[in-house]
């Protein structure tokens, strides 16, 4: 088996980003449109949002977004992309190559220098030709590429694939891309969901060292690790047989298709079933959290995290230990750990262990324990 490390690593954020502030008062100019409505019809009245509770909540403040103008205006509420045709590159496909390239140039490789491509993302734009194999051509880069999903841990999937067909000698340097554009599949009209998610794309290049070849200053991978488990606790209904399920076909209805979750179960259920996944699989390898230099977590709820490390650890844990950049991003789905990893490695020294570690839906968790070389 060879030694694989993860060779170069890009994060792109868009420029544009909403605040909390921002984005309440929009939806509460909303609610305010839809309520006299809603009482002629005689509806429940919908309530307002707030930013207290987000910030509470969850622990977001801001968060980037490809579009900002459309989803801020409360007549339409949803990111405004203009369309492409098929001969330009798509809108993802750009997004992914954006943080590739630097993750190529971290690595100081080319495209061409790639074997394959993974575009690893929860929400990918359509289902073929895979979004990997346009960024694959767009790169120069050879042998083959293929799209995997699953949810905020397709990036996790995609390192255990990656690091598993790298080591066996399968392939040379593997390209995980991870752009996610989830403001254009988010209900900003849904209260419950409408403050968790931002948009950001991800990269990571892994590939095998030579013989003798020492790359210190490199992430390796020690071992992978996936698991699954179903559940409806986070879900969208949102794909090809919604048109077959109506009278009318000439409009796709999107509400009540887009992502929806039961925050406060995934909550629990994710918080227990991640931390053992921690504990267990770092036990498997002969360690305990205490020994972990940093923890690149999923970045979904702030209050989650710190409750995740507290089961792990036995006590709290700071945020130089496990770093977040949700307060700033917002939810990035699969992005999100790998952002985090991006920004919060280069001070490790050698023989330093980290966890990479993301959760979602499905449910599911992946996993890299990595040693600074
Ligand atoms: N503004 C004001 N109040 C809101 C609100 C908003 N935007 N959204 C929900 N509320 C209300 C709820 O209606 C509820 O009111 P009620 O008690 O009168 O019924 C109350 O706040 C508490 O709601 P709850 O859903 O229990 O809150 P929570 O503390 O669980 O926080 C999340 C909600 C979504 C932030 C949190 O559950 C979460 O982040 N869960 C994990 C999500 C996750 O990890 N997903 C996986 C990856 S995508």
């Amino acid at each position: 088996m060879k030694q694989v490390i993860i060779s170069g690593i890009g994060a792109e954020i868009p420029q544009a980003s909403i605040s909390n502030e921002e984005l309440v008062a929009s939806f509460n100019t909303w609610v305010d449109s839809e309520n006299p409505r809603r009482a002629a019809e005689g509806l429940e009245p919908l309530a307002k949002s707030d930013v207290d509770f987000i910030v509470y909540a969850s622990g977001v403040k801001t968060r980037h977004v490809i579009e900002r103008e459309g989803i801020l205006d409360p007549t339409r509420m949803t990111p405004r992309i203009a369309p492409r045709g098929d001969d330009e590159v798509s809108v993802e496909a750009e997004f992914g190559l954006a943080s590739a390239r630097k993750a190529l140039d971290h690595a100081g490789l080319k495209g061409s220098d790639i074997d394959m491509v993974i575009c690893a993302a929860s929400h990918q734009q359509r289902p073929y030709p895979a979004l990997a194999i346009e960024i694959q051509k767009e790169l120069g880069a050879g042998g083959s590429a293929f799209d995997m999903s699953l949810g905020c841990s397709s990036a996790g999937a995609a390192v255990h694939v990656a690091f598993n067909l790298v080591r066996s000698g399968a392939q040379k340097r593997v390209l995980i891309v991870t752009p996610e554009i989830i403001t254009g599949h988010l209900n900003f009209r849904d209260r419950q969901t409408h403050f968790i998610f931002g948009d950001a794309s991800a990269s990571m290049v892994i590939e095998a060292l030579e013989e003798g070849e020492s790359r210190p200053g490199k992430l390796e991978i020690v071992d992978t690790r996936s698991w699954t488990q179903f559940s409806n606790n986070i879900r969208t209904n949102f794909g090809f047989l919604l048109r077959a399920g109506q009278e009318d076909t000439s409009v796709i209805r999107m509400e009540g298709n887009m992502i929806k979750q039961v925050g406060n179960k995934v909550f629990k259920e994710v918080t227990v079933a991640g931390h053992r996944f921690i504990v267990e699989f770092l036990a498997e390898h002969g360690h305990v959290p205490d020994g972990i230099r940093r923890f690149w977590l999923h970045q979904a709820n702030a209050r989650m995290n710190a409750m995740i490390l507290k089961l792990a650890f036995g006590h709290e844990v700071d945020h130089d230990r496990a770093p977040m950049v949700l307060e700033r991003l917002g939810n990035t789905a699969a992005a999100g750990a790998i952002v985090a990893l991006s920004e919060n490695h280069e001070d490790m020294q050698p023989g330093d262990l980290g966890l990479l570690c993301a959760f979602g839906a499905g449910y599911s968790i992946g996993a890299a324990l990595v040693r600074m070389r």
